[in-house]
């Protein structure tokens, strides 16, 4: 599975101790480091540069930290075909990937403490999309999707 994480700057911390908790259980994850590169970014486009990477497919799965995960969480679902939830509990975050099959998960660095944190980062990235019940939901929020994207397109 190849993983992406990125954060605003209310993020930056928390961002850096989920890359030391992941690299110290052996998990990679690329740092696209937005922030680094264009220092004027903002949480829209650095959750854009993420989401569209996920889009492209050139990642499985991600990881954006803004102050409340929200403003991530709003902008990664503005690119199609990227699902985003933001999670600060441990439930939550697996059921975003076994109901949900979201590809990317947001957090408030504000909202929640680092061990926290780490947990929700450890408990999604076991969880799977589990199907049954919860595939013909995904698949209506797709369809859903498609409409609002192609209006003009033939249901
Ligand atoms: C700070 O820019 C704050 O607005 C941002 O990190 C995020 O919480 C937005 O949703």
């Amino acid at each position: 599975m190849k993983l992406v994480i990125d954060a605003d700057d209310a993020g930056l911390k928390l961002k850096r101790d989920l890359i030391d908790h992941l690299g110290s259980t052996g998990v990679e994850i690329q740092d696209l480091n937005y922030l680094g590169k264009t220092p004027d970014a903002t949480y829209p486009e650095i959750g854009y540069n993420l989401a569209v990477k996920i889009k492209d497919e050139e990642y499985d799965r991600g990881i954006l930290i803004c102050g409340t995960g929200l403003g991530m969480a709003m902008i990664a679902n503005k690119v199609e075909s990227v699902y985003a939830g933001s999670c600060h509990d441990v439930y939550s975050a697996e059921r975003l990937r076994k109901s949900n099959d979201a590809q990317v998960l947001t957090m408030g660095a504000r909202v929640v403490g680092v061990e926290l944190a780490k947990t929700i980062v450890d408990a999604w990235l076991e969880a799977e999309f589990q199907g049954g019940g919860s595939t013909s939901k995904v698949e209506t929020m797709r369809r859903l999707e498609n409409q609002s994207f192609h209006p003009n397109t033939q249901l």
